[in-house]
């Protein structure tokens, strides 16, 4: 694992960026994450995609989770958050594109479907975050390490960090669709990115803690290839 310590919110996502630069070429698969912390370096991406460095017109995506109930047209869905930070902003083809459907009428064909998906387009570059519990997609405390796609109750930690996009806790759904620990394992190579205060005591569990299902993202010390860069809050508990 290496770490990568940056001053500020946009050093931390430039740095990021940098990592995923090489792997933007024509064929790859990105799998990304949605939340505050990726939000930079889907910015980076766009404004390099801009400037004519770089074009998505054969790049695909998938994401690693989605609420059940959202989907295309609810403000607060992942597909949503996607389009306006993400896809939007550059020339990737939608049909290129795909989250978990939240919306499924049969939630298992649902995860079959995508696990079909994740075998058989292996991941490239996967863009994670953290939750303050230590999560990875909505990969939960006491998740399986060899867990793929499955349907999530998510805790009350993850409702109460995730009320802040929506008007009021009971509006946050109870539920979602995530990628697994192994499908993130899986991938060739992990870039995570990570700020604030409260997410230090996260980055040192994963860092420097066992690796346990106390703490999912502690599994990325096995990585062969994993980058976390993290801002100075977020790093503020390591002891190295
Ligand atoms: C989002 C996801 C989550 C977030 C994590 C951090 O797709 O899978 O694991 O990465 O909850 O969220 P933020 O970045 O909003 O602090």
């Amino acid at each position: 694992m290496k770490v990568i310590v940056c001053d500020n919110y946009d050093e931390m996502s430039k740095k990021a960026y940098e990592v995923m630069k090489p792997v933007l070429k024509d064929g790859a698969v990105i799998a990304l994450a949605t939340g505050t912390s990726p939000i930079g370096l889907y910015k980076c991406m766009a404004e390099d995609y801009k400037k004519g460095n770089v074009s998505y017109k054969n790049i695909r995506s998938v994401n690693l989770d989605e609420y059940v109930g959202q989907g295309v047209g609810d403000e607060q869905s992942y597909v949503e958050f996607m389009r306006r930070n993400l896809f939007n902003n550059i020339d990737i083809d939608l049909k290129n594109t795909d989250l978990p459907n939240g919306k499924a009428a049969d939630l298992e064909k649902e995860v079959e479907r995508y696990n079909k998906k994740l075998a058989e387009n292996p991941i490239d570059i996967q863009v994670l975050g953290i939750g303050s519990n230590g999560h990875i997609g909505f990969n939960e405390p006491g998740t399986a390490f060899d867990s793929l796609t499955h349907v999530v109750d998510l805790t009350a930690n993850t409702i109460k960090d995730n009320s802040r996009f929506f008007k009021s806790i009971d509006e946050v759904p109870k539920k979602a669709l995530s990628m697994g620990i192994k499908n993130v394992m899986n991938a060739k190579k992990i870039v995570m990115v990570v700020n604030g205060a409260n997410k230090a005591k996260a980055v040192k569990a994963m860092i420097e803690g066992r690796v346990t299902t106390d703490c999912p993202a502690s599994i990325l010390q096995l990585h062969p290839d994993c980058t976390v860069v993290l801002d100075k809050e977020a790093a503020s508990l390591l002891t190295k």
